[in-house]
């Protein structure tokens, strides 16, 4: 791995980015001057994506792909892709993630297995197809999208199997990053408390309740930008060193 590798022109694939978090990831690799290749399930999301990149688009600086990160067709037809345009990937961000159910005991086997497919599974699946790319790369880095919910059942993490799910991403996180490391890939994650987004669908006034209860730092609900700044500072030559490890960006969420 190079510590010198450039940090403008890199390859990025975002899981998820058409929304939330995601959204905002796209908004500061774009502007950091890389090339981003995203993805989501729905298409309207996809078109006020576009609505609001018409030059990445046009230019090539962003790529937008309709699919399913579950769904393993199109995880290959999405590295075929990789593979005959820039034939390497230098930052792979595995953001997409839901919350399908809410409860303990009142939550179904098949949320389960929903909740796990998309927020465990596909992580694994998708850093595993990606893996000969990044190998490509000067600095290749893989982040993780996990959560404060991974950390301690806290009451206000409605949902025991998406709080597991996430427990288990950050084992993979390290799992992952033991396993790539001799081929020079770094593998972290970043674990936000609360963040204004899509994800609460419109539940501010829910959202503000839980970032006053929990968010010791001025009280302040996380916004999608500051998860970004985060995951671009562990895709940067600055994070060089540093690798398995889960960044809490929860304005003291998980202290107490
Ligand atoms: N918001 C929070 O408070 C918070 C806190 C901690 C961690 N996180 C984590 O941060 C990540 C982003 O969350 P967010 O708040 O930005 O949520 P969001 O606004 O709901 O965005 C989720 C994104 O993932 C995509 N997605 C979901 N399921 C997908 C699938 N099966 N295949 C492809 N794309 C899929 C969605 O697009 P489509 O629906 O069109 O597919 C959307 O673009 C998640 O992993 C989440 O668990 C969020």
């Amino acid at each position: 791995m190079s510590t010198n590798a450039p940090e403008r022109g890199r390859i990025v694939c975002i899981s998820g980015g058409t929304s939330g978090i995601g959204a905002a990831l796209v908004s500061a690799f774009l502007d950091a001057g890389d090339r981003v290749w995203t993805f989501g399930r729905d298409p309207a999301k996809l078109h006020t994506l576009a609505a609001r990149w018409p030059q990445a688009l046009s230019s090539g600086a962003l790529a937008l792909m309709e699919g399913d990160v579950t769904d393993a067709a199109f995880l290959a037809q999405l590295v075929a892709r990789l593979e005959s345009g820039p034939a390497r990937l230098d930052v792979l961000v595995n953001n997409a993630g839901a919350i399908l159910g809410s409860g303990t005991l009142e939550e179904s086997p098949e949320q389960w297995r929903a909740t796990l497919e998309v927020n465990l599974i596909a992580p694994f699946a998708l850093t595993q197809a990606c893996a000969e790319l990044l190998e490509r790369s000067a600095a290749p880095a893989v982040v993780n999208l996990s959560s404060a919910c991974a950390q301690h059942p806290f009451k206000t993490c409605t949902s025991t199997s998406y709080s597991v799910s996430k427990a288990g991403l950050d084992m993979l996180t390290r799992r992952l990053a033991l396993a790539l490391g001799p081929r020079g890939i770094r593998v972290n994650g970043v674990a936000p408390g609360v963040v204004d987004s899509e994800m609460w669908d419109g539940a501010s006034d829910l959202m503000q309740t839980i970032a006053d209860r929990r968010h010791v730092l001025r009280q302040e609900v996380v916004k999608p930008a500051d998860v970004a700044e985060a995951v671009l500072f562990l895709a940067s030559s600055s994070a060089r060193l540093i690798t398995g490890t889960t960044i809490n960006i929860d304005a003291g969420y998980t202290l107490g």
